[in-house]
C-alpha cells in the first residue's frame, strides 16, 4: 500500500503540528470524488455520508466537486450548511429522533427520511401535507462487522418491507407526499452482489406499491482496501449488474423522471488520510513484544471497536538503541488493555522515537475520536494539490477540556 507522505514531509508536519496528527491529501480526496461523480454510468448520484468525516475544509472540497450530502443529526446539518451545502443538497436520514430534531430539518427545507412507522406518524403530526422519504429494510445486509450491518433481520434500521400497507395508511392519514425511498445495507463490502440484490428488492417494492416517487436511494457501504493486496469494490462490476435493473425499473415505472442515488461515506475520504504518531516505548512482557505509541483509541477507535485492520508503516527517525524486530503488538497510551492498534503484526524493525503511520484513516476515525483519559484530540492538516501544507483543525488545548463546565 503506497503512502502519500514521505519521511521528510512527516517530520516537518510533526514539528509544526505535534504528534499524533491527521494528515490529508487534497489530491486523493478530489480523485475519489471525481471517480464517484462519473461512476455507474452517471446513473447513481452520490451523496456524501458526512458521518465518515465532518472536517469543514474537507466538506467544502467535497461540495466543490459536486457531491450532495446525507446527514444523521442536526449537528451534521449545521456543519453542512456552514460548508456551503444548500438545503436541497442535504438529505436528513433520521433514526429514532425527537419531534424537535425533525422540526430542525423541516424549518430549513431539508428532506427527512423516517425509518419506522411510529416516526412516520410523528413526522405526519408535525408536518401534515409535507414531503417525506421512507427508509425500508430490504431484508439483506452486508458489512465488515455485525455492528455495521444495517439491513436484514437483526438490525434496528428501516421499515420491514411487508409493512408497506401501514406506510400507505399513514401517508394518506397525514396527506404526506412520498418523494423518495431509501435504504442502506451496511458498511464496507467488497462484493457488488448484495447491494444489487437489495436494490432489486427495494425497486420491486416501489414499483408494486409506491408510484410517483422522485428518487430511490440505495445507500452507501462501498468498500476500500485496508490491507496490502486487498482490492476495492469493483465499480465496473457494480455498474454492469445494476444498470439493467435500473433501466428495467424505469421502463415499468410511472414517473419516468425518477432518479437514483447512493450514499458513500468511507469511499470518499478513507484513503485520503494517514495518522502520524511516535513510538514512545518498546518492551517485552511475558514473551510478548509491545511497541508503545502516542496513538491511543481516543484517536482511532476502529481497532478496539470492530477489530479493524489498518496498515502500519514505520517511517523511521528513531535514535534509540532499543530495536524490536518480528511480530509485535502495537499499542496506544490509554489506560485499558484493549488499547491495541495491531496484534501480533510484523511491522519490520522499530525503534523508540520512530515516526509511524496508520493508513486509511480518513473515514470514521477523527469523527469517532474522543477526549478519553483527557487526551487532547490531534490537529488535522491538509497537503494541498500544489504541495503546500495547511492546518484544517487545531489540536485541542487544555482549555477545550474545561470548555463546558459551569
Ligand atoms: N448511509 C447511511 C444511512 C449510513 O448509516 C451510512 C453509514 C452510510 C450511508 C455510509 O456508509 P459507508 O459508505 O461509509 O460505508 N464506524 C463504522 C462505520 C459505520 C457506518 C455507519 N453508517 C466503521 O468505522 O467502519
Amino acid at each position: 500500500m503506497k503512502s502519500f507522505i514521505d519521511y521528510s514531509t512527516a517530520e516537518k508536519i510533526m514539528k509544526e503540528y505535534g504528534s499524533p496528527v491527521f494528515v490529508y491529501s487534497e489530491k486523493i480526496l478530489r480523485e475519489r470524488c471525481r471517480e464517484l461523480m462519473t461512476a455507474f454510468g452517471g446513473k447513481l448520484q452520490p451523496s456524501y455520508s458526512v458521518k465518515a468525516n465532518t472536517n469543514l475544509s474537507l466538506l467544502r472540497i467535497i461540495h466543490q466537486e459536486g457531491l450532495k450530502a446525507d446527514s444523521m443529526s442536526p449537528g451534521e446539518i449545521y456543519l453542512l450548511e456552514k460548508a456551503g451545502f444548500k438545503p436541497k443538497e442535504i438529505f436528513y436520514i433520521s433514526n429514532n429522533v425527537s419531534p424537535e430534531e425533525m422540526q430542525f430539518a423541516i424549518n430549513r427545507g431539508i428532506l427527512v427520511s423516517v425509518d419506522s412507522l411510529s416516526q412516520l406518524e410523528q413526522y405526519g403530526q408535525i408536518n401534515q401535507g409535507g414531503e417525506v422519504a421512507v427508509r425500508f429494510n430490504p431484508g439483506i445486509g452486508a458489512g465488515h462487522n455485525k455492528k455495521v450491518i444495517t439491513g436484514g433481520e437483526k438490525t434496528k434500521f428501516g421499515i420491514q418491507a411487508e409493512f408497506w400497507p401501514e406506510v400507505l395508511v399513514l401517508l394518506e392519514k397525514y396527506n404526506l407526499k412520498l418523494v423518495g425511498v431509501n435504504q442502506h445495507i451496511g458498511s464496507l463490502f467488497l462484493e457488488a452482489g448484495p447491494y444489487v440484490e437489495a436494490a432489486e428488492n427495494l425497486l420491486n417494492l416501489v414499483e408494486a406499491h409506491f408510484p410517483g416517487v422522485d428518487f430511490v436511494d440505495f445507500g452507501g457501504g462501498f468498500g476500500v482496501p485496508y490491507k496490502e493486496g486487498e482490492s476495492r469494490l469493483d465499480f465496473k462490476e457494480l455498474t454492469d449488474l445494476i444498470s439493467p435493473v435500473l433501466d428495467n425499473f424505469v421502463k415499468n415505472y410511472d414517473n419516468k423522471k425518477v432518479h437514483f442515488k447512493c450514499e458513500p461515506g468511507r469511499y470518499v475520504v478513507a484513503e485520503s488520510c494517514s495518522i502520524l504518531g511516535k513510538v514512545t516505548s518498546i518492551k517485552e512482557n511475558y514473551s510478548q513484544n509491545y511497541v508503545g505509541t502516542d496513538i491511543g483509541f481516543n484517536v482511532i477507535m476502529r481497532p478496539i471497536l470492530y477489530d479493524s485492520y489498518h496498515e502500519i508503516k514505520v517511517l523511521g527517525g528513531g535514535i534509540s538503541k532499543t530495536v524490536c524486530d518480528g511480530p509485535v503488538n502495537v499499542v496506544g497510551n490509554i489506560c485499558e488493555s484493549g488499547d491495541i492498534l495491531a496484534h501480533d503484526r510484523d511491522i519490520g524493525s522499530v525503534r523508540i522515537g520512530d515516526i509511524i503511520e496508520i493508513m486509511t484513516a480518513g473515514a470514521y476515525v477523527y469523527s469517532m475520536s474522543s477526549n478519553y483519559n483527557c487526551r487532547l484530540k490531534p490537529a488535522e492538516v491538509l497537503i494541498k494539490e500544489d504541495g503546500s501544507i495547511i492546518k484544517i483543525r487545531k489540536q485541542d488545548s487544555f482549555e477545550n477540556l474545561l470548555q463546558n463546565f459551569e
